[in-house]
């Protein structure tokens, strides 16, 4: 049965993007990155299934918050289960270590992740609908030193990737249950009478979730909530004092911070340490959020654990894309994909071309790196491949060479061409290769 043509290509959905071959340099740049700071920091890597149960974030992000209201892909399956797009790692990696009894383990527990993530939201610039972050995650430590050394991980990660130097680290504490009870009473008289001048938004966040008003981007709730009575000087004892050793810690690793009293992020399970680190522009203004991160200490217990504190972050790798290619575009730099590989296959005719495939598995089983460019029909077409690929030498096989058993040895350098029997290539070539080097 013949198939309907399209009429127009199907596309990509919208806020989602193909990592095309051009970008995959980038991404290799920030995996090694990533797999560099777990090692150095002794995180170890964590895969958790894209697809989980629903309740899994409808009661950990939060009702009320903007991840769990609006951008949710959930759906039930044909087994009738609700389940989501995972919008976040936290909530995952927290099952995993209770559903694998990591409470077992020598704490701290420490798990990092990389992967894909899905929020329906507004895409524009650095938010997109599919995203991708950098995770890392420490169980069962509640020592303010724990905290330091997530944000100094965080800066770390940074830094590994290149892109630590137009970057400030935001930090704040939203104190404990205990100390927020009070202060959210005092918030939210004091949004009453602010109502007016709030946005739509903030007017259903001060019914709901009030400290939300707090990081609201509209100008006019900004100018209103600049008033606002600060909960950093509400922290009941232990948490004014957990903060003050943090920042301490952090002033003893030389690590620069400002405090914002507005940060209280976008998610339910935070306690007391909330952080970001924010790409600035040229200007000096604040432009994302690369990483954000805070202390969870009711996460596991709320999901039926054993009681158990937790401190990490996430961080957005399109961001960190954007700047990296934004770094080089200002220093005129290259990112290079790596080492260019030695060797280039150039073919033609049809015996060239039979010879040349079984003679690219014997190099590449003799571990010389090869490219090839069979597709193309002209030899020089090839030869301008072939220099290209920035190889130090083109091999060329046509019918006679096939005939012959022979093979055109071409050095690009210098344009000299020998002819050299098939059986002895491979050693002749490794003896060239290692001259040149
Ligand atoms: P989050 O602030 O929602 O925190 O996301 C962390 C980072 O992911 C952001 O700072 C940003 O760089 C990136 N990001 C978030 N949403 C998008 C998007 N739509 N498009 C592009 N990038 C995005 C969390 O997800 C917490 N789970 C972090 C955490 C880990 N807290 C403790 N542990």
């Amino acid at each position: 049965m013949a198939t309907r043509k399209f009429r127009t290509p199907p596309q990509s959905l919208r806020g989602m993007r193909d990592i095309l071959p051009q970008d995959q340099i980038y991404w290799e740049k920030v995996r090694q990155a990533f797999k560099k700071n777990a090692a150095d920091f002794g995180f170890d890597r964590i895969d958790t299934p894209i697809l989980e149960p629903l309740v899994l974030f409808d009661r950990t992000i939060g009702q009320g918050t903007d991840i769990v209201e609006k951008e949710m892909y959930s759906f039930i399956t044909r087994g009738k289960e609700h389940v989501a797009l995972r919008p976040e790692f936290t909530a995952s990696i927290a099952r995993s270590y209770i559903e694998n009894g990591m409470n077992r383990l020598t704490k701290p527990v420490k798990l990092c992740s990389m992967g894909p993530l899905f929020r329906y939201e507004r895409p524009q610039q650095g938010r997109y609908r599919q995203h991708h972050q950098v995770d890392f995650e420490a169980f069962g430590r509640a020592d303010p030193l724990m905290d330091a050394q997530i944000i100094l991980v965080a800066q770390q990660l940074l830094k590994k990737i290149g892109i630590h130097k137009r970057t400030r680290v935001l930090i704040n504490s939203i104190g404990c249950l205990e100390c927020r009870k009070p202060y959210l009473k005092s918030l939210g008289n004091f949004l009453k009478k602010e109502k007016v001048s709030l946005c739509p938004d903030c007017k259903k966040r001060s019914q709901k979730n009030p400290l939300r008003t707090l990081d609201c981007k509209v100008e006019n709730c900004k100018k209103a909530l600049k008033k606002a009575p600060k909960l950093v000087d509400a922290l009941c004892e232990k948490c004014s004092g957990h903060f003050k050793q943090v920042l301490g810690y952090l002033d003893e690793l030389g690590l620069k911070y400002d405090i914002d009293t507005s940060l209280v992020r976008g998610l339910d399970y935070y306690n007391r340490t909330v952080f970001e680190i924010v790409a600035r522009d040229l200007k000096g203004n604040n432009k994302y959020a690369l990483v954000g991160g805070g202390r969870y200490d009711g996460l596991i217990k709320l999901l039926g654990g054993k009681d158990t504190s937790g401190i990490g972050f996430g961080s957005g790798v399109e961001r960190f894309i954007t700047e990296l290619k934004q770094n080089a575009k200002e220093k005129k730099i290259q990112i290079s994909a790596g080492q260019p590989k030695p060797v280039h296959l150039v073919a033609f005719g049809e015996m060239g071309k039979k010879r040349s495939i079984k003679l690219l598995v014997d190099l590449l089983n003799a571990s010389i790196k090869t490219t090839e460019s069979f597709g193309r029909d002209s030899i020089k077409a090839q030869l301008k491949a072939a220099d290209r690929s920035g190889a130090k030498f083109a091999l060329i096989i046509g019918q006679k060479e096939a005939l012959d058993q022979t093979v055109i040895v071409r050095n690009m350098e210098v344009g000299s061409q020998e002819i050299v029997p098939l059986e002895k290539l491979i050693k002749h070539l490794k003896k060239m290769l290692k001259k040149k080097n």
